[in-house]
């Protein structure tokens, strides 16, 4: 049975794992770095370093408990890009380094692949389907049609989703990520109605053609409505914007994608059972998972999506990228070179990845 190990290194997290062409999770080792949590976003130089003092030790934990040797390895597989360069090499010459010694093939994963094809190590997912892919860097909509297959049908003209959550929870005071902190503040709020009425947000490009994203006039009217509030901000007054804040968010998620799905419906006919899957870090939300359930009900497509541990950063995703590579036979040279922008539909570089 093969088994391949995985590396991420291309933001703030330092992962390890190893999968079996089964779908077995033997190891999932992530190492969040805290390194950042007091400048409220990630420092690419520190993040470098600190997977650097890290990754080697991983390594060996993963191959501990899993209680493999390098030789029991059909494959590594490493993040290539995109992301943090810095970051991104330190796993890739450790990858090229254990491939090198223990001549194991090497698979160069693209990590945005990484989080598309989560879903088929979990759950029996068959292409083409749906990705709505939302995280701090990313924001877009995609049919995954095959490995290395993919057609974007929209993306963010400005910031990522996952961005704006962080952005908002900072201008509150919050800890980084945003995110979660975020969703738990708004989950405080006990009257939706006066929460919306008191800090009305705007819903960038809802209703607008297409199925990109804005969220940067979203940014900026939370800054506005922070601006006017008290140095102290009450509790309830936070609870309150959080809840507007990602109400506007599941807005423009749900309107975009719904664009998305009918033009996916129209494009794949032959797909037997049509499926919405969404991942990245963002996908941990519940409210925006609720929201993209009953969408996807209504249009009666499958709904999807990665349990929340393997929809933020983790070698899982990479390892199982790899896995999928491997087993069609594409595995890269010992040269191949990093990337910090990679879009996965290559007709649209035009666009930010
Ligand atoms: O996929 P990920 O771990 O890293 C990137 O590739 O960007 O995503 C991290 C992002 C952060 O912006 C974080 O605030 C966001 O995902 N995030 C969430 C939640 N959990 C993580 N956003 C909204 N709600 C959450 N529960
Ligand atoms: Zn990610």
């Amino acid at each position: 049975m093969k088994r391949v190990l995985g590396i991420e290194t291309s933001c703030d997290e330092t992962a390890v794992a190893i999968v079996t062409e089964k779908k077995e999770l033997l190891v999932n080792l992530i190492l969040s770095q805290q390194e950042h949590a007091i400048f409220g976003g990630v420092v690419p130089e520190i993040a470098a370093r600190a997977h650097l003092n890290h990754i080697d030790v991983l390594v060996k934990e993963a191959l501990d408990k899993s209680g493999l040797g390098f030789t029991d390895l059909d494959a590594i597989a490493v993040t290539a890009g995109p992301g943090l360069i810095g970051g991104v090499l330190v796993g890739v010459m450790t990858a090229k380094a254990i491939a090198a010694v223990h001549r194991i093939p090497l698979v160069a994963v693209n990590h945005l692949e990484g989080h598309a094809l989560t879903v088929r190590l979990t759950d029996e997912v068959a292409f083409p389907y749906l990705l709505l892919l939302v995280s701090g860097g990313h924001c877009q909509l995609l049919v995954v049609e095959g490995v290395g297959k993919y057609k974007r049908f929209g993306t963010t003209l400005d910031d990522a989703v996952g961005e704006c959550f962080d952005k908002t929870a900072k201008l509150l005071g919050l800890d980084y990520p945003g995110g979660p902190v975020v969703e738990r503040l708004a989950g405080e709020c006990t009257d939706h109605a006066r929460a919306l009425k008191k800090f009305p947000l705007p819903a960038p490009l809802v209703g607008k053609e297409g199925c990109d994203f804005s969220f940067s006039g979203l940014k900026t009217a939370v800054k506005l409505t922070v601006d006017k509030l008290p140095d102290v901000i009450q509790r309830q007054d936070a609870a309150d914007l959080c809840y507007s804040f990602q109400q506007s968010v599941a807005h423009v998620i749900n309107d975009r994608t719904e664009r998305a799905l009918k033009k996916y419906l129209a494009l794949c006919p032959e797909q037997k059972t049509p499926t919405l899957v969404v991942a990245g870090g963002v996908a941990a939300n519940q409210m925006l998972r609720k929201g993209l359930e009953e969408l996807s009900a209504r249009y009666h497509v499958r709904f999807a999506a990665p349990p929340l541990k393997l929809c933020t950063d983790n070698a899982a995703m990479i390892a199982w990228a790899g896995m999928e590579r491997f087993l069609l036979g594409m595995t890269d040279p010992p040269n191949f070179p990093v990337f910090p922008r990679w879009p996965l539909d290559p007709d649209t570089v035009k666009m930010p990845s």
